[in-house]
């Protein structure tokens, strides 16, 4: 049974780009770069949550046993709101989803402790004043703050040390969904992060259709194994520790498709990115070394012996830079391996995507 907050919002009438997300992109590059920002960075940047933020357990999915006056409430949302600039309007509206994924109603029973004109919370009022403030000030991502990104028709935990999916990375859904015989094969998600992918792709599956994922970190497989578990998709997803290809020796020649979006971000643009993700996203998701395609082309070089002849395999790249010269590499590198290569443009019309098959 899944514990999901019930937002009042319009997430599953949106169509992407989600605007939530804008926050972290609000321009078509994949990881938007500082000068996007409408907010001023605090000098010098200083952490301010407290110690006991350190439960690593996603806001919204805390059980809810703090019971709080309503008054208290209030006057937590007056001061949360006084912190607002007038040049982030965006943030009031991440007032009111950070206040329905913090609380719970109190259950009506005649039985109930919860005293009358009491809420109860997922946290105490001074933990949830120093999230806030540190979403604010401190310009974490707002899904770092609540545990969780809407993603694919999933509500994705995440935590810090592990990528936020991005609204562009879902269009990976429908390539999948249009490979013959895709509902049986079995998948490999390299580098799943949250496990957002891995999850989603298993949802499309048939009976005998399987997910195989892995990361080298291992927060992100400790938060990847909790998405699979929360979705109840232990019996369709193995979520595997280790580099790349590396923990997928048993299952080499039979992938039907290879799916990645790995760290591509050339390093000397890591300073440049807004601080939501310079400061606050794991380098490890980020970095992709000198020119962004230190794994993307690690991960073309294993591609022929992991896949089934026949089989399917996409990327995500950081632009048309980088995936037109993909494209061209495993067109003339591997022409006799590989057909059908192709960059695929996202919703912002910027070839985002490299896709193929093997021959
Ligand atoms: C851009 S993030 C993508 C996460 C997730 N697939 C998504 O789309 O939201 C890249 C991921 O690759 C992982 N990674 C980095 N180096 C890796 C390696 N050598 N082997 C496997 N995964 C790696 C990072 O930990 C991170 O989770």
């Amino acid at each position: 049974m899944l514990s999901l907050s019930v937002r009042p919002i319009l997430f599953p009438l949106l169509r992407t780009p989600n605007p939530r997300s804008f926050l972290l992109k609000p321009l078509s590059s994949s990881y938007a770069t500082a000068s996007t920002s409408a907010l001023t960075p605090p000098t010098p940047r200083t952490p301010c949550l407290p110690e006991h933020t350190d439960d690593p357990t996603p806001l919204f999915l805390r059980p809810p046993t703090h019971s709080v006056p309503s008054s208290s409430i209030a006057a937590f949302r007056r001061r949360a709101t006084a912190l607002v600039p007038p040049s982030a309007p965006h943030l009031h509206r991440h007032l009111r989803w950070f206040l329905a994924d913090a609380s719970a109603p109190a259950p009506s029973t005649p039985t109930d402790p919860t005293p009358p004109n009491h809420l109860l919370l997922r946290a105490p009022l001074d933990e949830l004043e120093a999230l806030w403030l540190a979403h604010v000030r401190d310009r974490r991502p707002f899904q770092y703050v609540v545990g969780n990104e809407h993603w694919g028709g999933l509500v994705v935990a995440v935590r810090d040390g592990v990528l936020i999916p991005r609204p562009e990375t879902e269009a990976v859904l429908k390539m999948v969904g249009a490979v013959d015989g895709f509902q049986g094969g079995w998948w490999a998600d390299l580098g799943t992060g949250s496990g957002a992918i891995a999850v989603a792709v298993a949802r499309m599956l048939g009976p005998s259709g399987r997910v195989f994922a892995t990361d080298v970190s291992e927060v992100a497989v400790e938060v990847a194994r909790l998405n699979v578990q929360r979705y109840d998709m232990q019996d369709k997803v193995e979520i595997r520790h280790g580099s790349w290809f590396e923990p997928l020796e048993d299952v080499k020649g039979k992938l039907m498709g290879v799916i990645s979006n790995p760290p591509y971000i050339p390093t000397d643009d890591l300073p440049g990115l807004q601080p939501e993700v310079g400061w606050h996203e794991p380098k490890l998701a980020l970095d992709g070394g000198k020119d962004g395609l230190d794994h993307l082309l690690h991960l073309c070089e294993g591609l022929s012996s992991a896949l089934k002849p026949g089989g399917f395999f996409v990327f995500e790249t950081n632009g048309s830079k980088q995936s037109d010269f993909l494209v061209e590499f495993i067109s003339t590198k591997w022409s006799s391996s590989f057909c059908n290569v192709e960059a695929v443009l996202d919703f912002a019309d910027i070839k985002r995507f490299v896709r193929g098959y093997r021959r």
